[in-house]
C-alpha cells in the first residue's frame, strides 16, 4: 500500500515537472510618441517612418531572477544566444528609459564576473557590461544557472519597453557548459522535451512561446509538422545559429534555385522578413507585372507599398526536411502586407547581407508558420498556424489609429535588434 502510494506519488512529481509549459507574449505597446507627424505631407513616407521607427514590435513575455524570483519582461529573440538585463549602475540605462534594473547580489544567487562583454545595434545602438552567473526560471519551471550580460552602459536604446533580451540561440557562449536556457531546463528535468516553439498571433496578446513542447491546438493541420536540420557549423558559440538551408524560392511561375550555401533563420527578433537581394529584385520586378507597386524610399533601402485590398500571389520557400522530402511554405500576401494606417507595405526586404545567411524571416513569416526549435536533434520544424490575418482588429475610423495601428503590424523591430542578426553575420 505505502508503495503504491509512492509510486503514484514519483508518477505524479514526475508528470508535474516535465508538462510543457506555455508563456503568454505580447506585442509591446507602443509609448505614446508624439504623432506629430501631420506636418509631413506624404502619408507613405509617414506609414514607413512609423514602420521602421517606432520599431515597437517585440514579442516578449516573464522570467524570473535569481533567489528573490524578481519579474522581468524580456523580448524572447530565436536570432541571437545572450540574455541581457540593466544593472542598477546604469545611468544610461535609466535615461533610456528602462525601469527595472537587476541587482546581482551574493544573497539573490548572482555572481558576478570580470568578462566583458557586448552587443552591438545597427544605428549605433549598443549594450555593454559583464557577464553573470544567476538562477533563472520560467512559469514556475527551473530554477537553472544561466549566463546574464548585465548591461551598465545603454547607447541609443530609447524607446525598447522591454527590460531586456533573451536569446534563445543553439548555445550559449557564455554559460559554462555553452548549454542554452530551454536546453538547460530539460537537462535538468522541468520540460518534456528539449525544444521550444513560437506561435504569433495577430492579435496583441494571443501569441505564445512554448518551452518544452508545441501547442498543436495552434496547427491548422497538426499531422503535418515538417523538421528541417540544423546546418552545424562544428562551433559551440555564437556563431551557431538555427541556420536551414533554402532550396529555393518561387513566385508565379518563377523560381529561383538555391544551393545548400544558401541557409536562412526564422528570427523571432525580426519584425519584417528579409531575402537575398538578387531574389528580392526578382520578385519585385515579377510582382511588377501583376500589380501596381509604389516606391517609397526609406534611407538606403526602398519599400513597396499597394493599394490596399490587393491580393498578390504567394512567395513560396522551399526546404528539404530530415527526411529528404521537399517541403513548401507559402506565405500569402496577407500575411506579407502590411497595413499601416492604410497604407500597404509590402512587409519583406531585400538583403544585402552577404554571407551563408542569406534569408531572414521574421515575424512576417512567423505568424503564417508556427516554429519549433529542437535542440535533442538539432533541427527546426515549420508547421501551418491558424493565425488568421482576416481576425486581426481593424481600426481605420478610429481617431487613436496611429498608436493602435503600431500595435497591430508586424512593424520592424527596434531597428538595432535586426541588426544583431545583421552584424553577428558579418562577423
Ligand atoms: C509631445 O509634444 C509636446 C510639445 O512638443 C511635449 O510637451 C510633450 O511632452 C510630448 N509628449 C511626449 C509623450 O513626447
Ligand atoms: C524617424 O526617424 C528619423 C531619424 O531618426 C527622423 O528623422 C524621422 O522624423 C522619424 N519619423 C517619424 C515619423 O517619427
Ligand atoms: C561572452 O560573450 C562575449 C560576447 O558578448 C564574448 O566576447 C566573450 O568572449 C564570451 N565568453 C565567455 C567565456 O563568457
Ligand atoms: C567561434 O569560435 C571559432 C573557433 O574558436 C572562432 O574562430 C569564431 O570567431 C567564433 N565566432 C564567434 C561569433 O564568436
Ligand atoms: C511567366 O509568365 C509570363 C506571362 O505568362 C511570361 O511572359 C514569362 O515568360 C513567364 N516566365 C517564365 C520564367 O516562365
Amino acid at each position: 500500500m505505502k508503495q503504491i502510494g509512492t509510486f503514484i506519488l514519483v508518477l505524479l512529481a514526475i508528470n508535474l515537472a516535465t508538462s510543457q509549459i506555455t508563456i503568454p507574449i505580447q506585442k509591446r505597446i507602443p509609448q505614446d510618441t508624439n504623432e506629430s507627424n501631420s506636418f509631413l505631407e506624404d502619408q507613405d513616407q509617414i506609414a514607413v517612418d512609423k514602420l521602421i521607427n517606432h520599431s515597437l514590435q517585440m514579442y516578449s513575455g516573464d522570467i524570473q531572477l535569481g533567489n528573490s524570483k524578481k519579474t522581468f519582461t524580456v523580448d524572447f529573440d530565436s536570432g541571437s544566444n545572450l540574455l541581457w538585463l540593466t544593472s542598477k549602475n546604469c545611468p544610461s540605462c535609466v535615461k533610456d528609459g528602462f525601469k527595472n534594473s537587476y541587482d546581482c547580489s551574493a544573497q539573490d544567487g548572482c555572481t558576478l564576473t570580470n568578462i566583458p562583454a557586448q552587443v552591438q545595434y545597427g544605428g549605433g545602438a549598443a549594450v555593454k557590461g559583464h557577464i553573470a552567473r544567476v538562477p533563472i526560471s520560467i512559469a514556475g519551471k527551473g530554477p537553472v544557472t544561466e549566463a546574464l550580460l548585465l548591461v551598465e552602459k545603454s547607447v541609443n536604446n530609447k524607446g525598447l519597453q522591454s527590460d531586456g533580451l533573451m536569446g534563445l540561440g543553439v548555445y550559449d557562449e557564455n554559460d559554462t557548459d555553452k548549454v542554452a536556457f530551454v536546453n538547460k531546463l530539460f537537462k535538468q528535468g522541468f520540460i518534456p522535451k528539449s525544444q521550444f516553439s513560437f506561435y504569433l498571433g495577430f492579435g496583441q496578446s494571443d501569441s505564445e512561446l512554448v518551452i518544452g513542447g508545441v501547442d498543436t491546438s495552434k496547427l491548422a493541420n497538426p499531422s503535418e509538422i515538417y523538421y528541417h536540420p540544423i546546418i552545424l557549423n562544428g562551433q559551440h558559440n555564437d556563431s551557431q545559429r538555427w541556420r536551414v538551408a533554402f532550396k529555393s524560392v518561387s513566385f508565379g511561375n518563377q523560381s529561383v534555385t538555391l544551393t545548400s550555401q544558401n541557409t536562412g533563420i526564422v528570427d523571432s527578433g525580426t519584425t519584417l522578413a528579409y531575402i537575398r537581394n538578387d531574389v528580392y529584385k526578382k520578385w519585385i520586378s515579377y510582382l511588377k507585372t501583376v500589380a501596381t507597386l509604389k516606391a517609397i524610399p526609406a534611407g538606403l533601402s526602398t519599400f513597396y507599398s499597394v493599394k490596399c485590398g490587393t491580393t498578390l500571389p504567394d512567395l513560396t520557400f522551399t526546404l528539404t526536411d530530415v527526411n529528404g522530402v521537399e517541403r513548401n511554405y507559402a506565405l500569402p500576401s496577407s500575411f506579407y502586407i502590411l497595413n499601416q494606417d492604410n497604407t500597404c507595405i509590402i512587409g519583406i526586404q531585400g538583403n544585402s547581407v552577404s554571407s551563408d545567411i542569406q534569408f531572414l524571416l521574421g515575424d512576417v513569416f512567423m505568424r503564417r508558420f508556427v516554429s519549433v526549435f529542437d535542440y535533442t536533434n538539432l533541427q527546426m520544424g515549420l508547421s501551418v498556424s491558424v493565425a488568421d490575418p482576416a481576425t486581426a482588429p481593424t481600426l481605420e475610423s478610429n481617431k487613436r489609429s496611429h498608436h493602435y495601428a503600431a500595435l497591430l503590424l508586424g512593424l520592424v523591430a527596434i531597428s538595432g535588434l535586426i541588426f544583431i542578426t545583421l552584424r553577428a553575420l558579418r562577423k
